[in-house]
């Protein structure tokens, strides 16, 4: 199973990361949007593991010290990683308090990972993927649009399985919550 860890936003977040898709969409030539269900901000990619690994890595999770650690989470500029075979169009966050805590958890989250037996990459870069495969149309700018801001106060971070569940749409569930209050 493949797995990873993740923030998810809210209801009403969720929304205006839509809002955000809504605003930025005409101004890509092409880009496949991150179904709403989808929308998450990965702390960890974990990759393939087995049933055994699984069990490790919730056990693993649970010990992350996470009390308070993160505070309300404002939404941030977009930005793309630019990729040859297209590119990741994302929404950040703002810098703060919020996302030092958020860089924390990461931290904490990639060390009990690593002590566990499965390492994971110790760079960072605080995201939520609205686009895939994307290309910029010629001369658009994705600072130009005014986005809808959010603010969000996460409960909780996840263990998540990202899987196709009869062959069909790629979807992540999740399957353990840490709380961080
Ligand atoms: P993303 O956060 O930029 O969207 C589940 O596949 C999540 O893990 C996705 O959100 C994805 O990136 C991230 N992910 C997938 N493959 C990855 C990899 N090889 N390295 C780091 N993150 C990866």
């Amino acid at each position: 199973m493949r797995l990873f860890v993740a923030l998810l936003p809210d209801d009403a977040t969720r929304k205006v990361l839509v809002a955000t898709q809504d605003a930025l969409e005409p101004l890509l030539e092409k880009g496949r949007r991150t179904a709403v269900g989808n929308l998450h901000l990965t702390l960890a990619f974990i990759g393939e593991v087995d049933e055994d690994g699984c069990h490790h890595i919730d056990r693993a999770l649970a010990g992350v010290q996470a009390d308070a650690l993160v505070g309300p989470i404002a939404l941030g500029r977009p930005g793309m990683f630019a990729k040859r075979r297209g590119s990741v169009v994302w929404r950040g966050l703002q810098d703060g308090a919020a996302l030092e805590g958020v860089r924390i958890l990461h931290d904490r989250i990639a060390l009990a990972l690593g002590v566990a037996g499965f390492p994971v990459d110790e760079r960072f870069s605080p995201h939520m993927t609205l686009f895939r495969s994307a290309r910029l149309a010629e001369g658009a700018r994705l600072d130009e649009p005014v986005l809808p801001d959010a603010r969000w106060q996460p409960t909780a971070f996840h263990l998540m399985l990202s899987h196709r569940p009869e062959g069909g749409e790629l979807t992540y569930t999740p399957l353990a919550e840490f709380p961080l209050h």
